[in-house]
């Protein structure tokens, strides 16, 4: 297995591209299901998660193109055998599950595993079957698989008591060509769930709403869906973890294709802490400043400070001037980092759902373990600033949702390598 080598100090200063968003390209691959025709993503970007979709769409029986260096996904699921997504697939990527809303859509039937706990939490899928019942559908869950079945689904009035982000993906997916109008309160607002409805009306689909927190789907016939050509929107989680690095090497970046207006909670806490963080033409520009200052941060859904950041900007109290509470509303168990932070030197107390941060004056580096993409993610940052060299092993989680994170970094003056185990 790969690991990562970094020697702290260095500033970091330049330019770096945002890729394609990984959160928005999985449901955008799920979607090409509801058609025979060739789908078209651009934009795409080279990541672990994106492998493993491909593979299960494979397995399902659809033809899938790609020019990987391009960035171009083509996929075309004419016919789709009666496959399952199987445990082997589902256990390492949760977001398999968006196939089963239009496999049951399409093809009246759709088999995936369970999806298991994963490091950051249990992750059940009830809300996405709640939804596949009130349209109509029946679901069984036996020898760790559920099956949903149903010869039509029918438009429902779907309430989430918990905000899900592939949760609301699916229902949509699956009430693009249900019999009537679908309307899902409570809705995730995230702008990957707008870029997949932007794309199913593309598509010949009837959706109003994304974006807030009721989304209307007006069934139509399948003969009206047609492939669709979309370019992926930039990975606001990708930015964000560089406009964190730029802040707390107190460097100076531009980051290229950031998706900015959907970054407020975060630019507003990092302005909080005492960095510049500046629109320009093609871009946002990041320029750290000492001291950082220690600020608080909940964790909620879009359009709050987004879960995915949180062990990034952890990282970064854990060198600031004073005292953070950062509390973890979405999932039940995202403190993973915290034990490496603390092998680095860092101060963390956890108390429930918040760790209680007291900055330090600087970390030491150290060989680390990463156990969850977003937690390696922070290991890194704070392996950037620390004295000495850290070692960062188990990288696979990483390079499910950052492509050559190293290559990036380096670009911008780190001194950061990757080694082969
Ligand atoms: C999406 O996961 C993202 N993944 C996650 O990004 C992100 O952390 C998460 O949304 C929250 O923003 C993709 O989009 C592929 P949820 P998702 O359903 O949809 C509970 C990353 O780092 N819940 O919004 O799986 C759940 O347990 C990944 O790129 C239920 O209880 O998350 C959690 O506590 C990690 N029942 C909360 O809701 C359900 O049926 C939010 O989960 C569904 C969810």
């Amino acid at each position: 297995m790969d690991k990562i080598l970094i020697e702290g100090g260095r500033r970091l200063v330049g330019e770096v591209q945002v890729s394609g968003a990984k959160n928005a390209v999985l449901p955008l691959m799920a979607a090409s299901l509801l058609v025979d025709g060739w789908m078209t993503i651009t934009n795409v970007p080279q990541l672990k998660d994106i492998d493993t979709f491909k593979i299960l769409l494979r397995h399902l029986g659809c033809e899938i193109e790609a020019d990987i260096p391009a960035g171009i996904l083509k996929i075309r699921a004419s016919e789709v055998k009666d496959a399952a997504a199987p445990y082997e697939l589902v256990k390492t990527m949760r977001a398999s599950v968006l196939v089963l809303g239009p496999l049951v859509a399409r093809f009246k039937k759709a088999r995936v595993s369970l999806p298991g706990g994963c490091a950051i939490g249990a992750r059940p899928i009830n809300l996405h079957l709640m939804g596949l019942k009130k349209m109509g559908a029946s679901v069984t869950i036996e020898h760790g698989y559920v099956t949903v079945e149903a010869k039509k689904l029918k438009g429902a009035k779907i309430y989430f008591d918990t905000n899900t982000v592939t949760g609301t993906e699916n229902l949509m997916l699956a009430a693009v060509c249900a019999d009537g109008v679908t309307t899902l309160e409570n809705a995730a607002l995230e702008p990957e769930v707008v870029c997949l409805a932007e794309t199913l009306n593309k598509m010949g689909a009837r959706i109003t709403g994304a974006g807030t927190d009721t989304i209307t789907i007006e069934g139509v016939s399948e003969a009206e869906l047609k492939p669709a050509f979309v370019r992926v929107i930039p990975d606001r989680i990708e930015a964000g973890t560089f406009m964190a690095a730029a802040a707390m090497t107190k460097g100076n970046v531009l980051i290229k294709d950031c998706p900015f207006r959907s970054l407020e909670a975060l630019t507003v806490k990092l302005r909080e802490a005492g960095t510049e963080v500046a629109e320009e033409e093609d871009g946002v520009r990041v320029t750290g400043d000492y001291p950082i200052r220690s600020v608080d941060v909940k964790t909620l859904p879009y359009p709050g400070f987004p879960t995915d950041m949180q062990a990034q900007i952890m990282a970064m109290m854990a060198v600031g001037n004073g005292l953070s509470v950062i509390t973890e509303t979405v999932f039940e168990n995202r403190f993973m980092h915290v034990g490496e932070l603390k092998r680095m030197g860092a101060d963390i107390t956890i108390d429930g759902r918040s760790a209680v941060v007291r900055g330090v004056r600087g970390l030491s580096g150290a060989p680390l373990m990463a156990t969850d993409l977003r937690a390696s993610a922070s290991l890194i940052l704070a392996g950037l600033v620390a004295q000495g060299v850290t070692e960062v092993s188990r990288i696979y989680h990483l390079d499910r949702g950052y492509q050559k994170i190293e290559d990036k970094l380096k670009a911008l003056g780190a001194e950061i390598q990757r080694v082969k185990a």
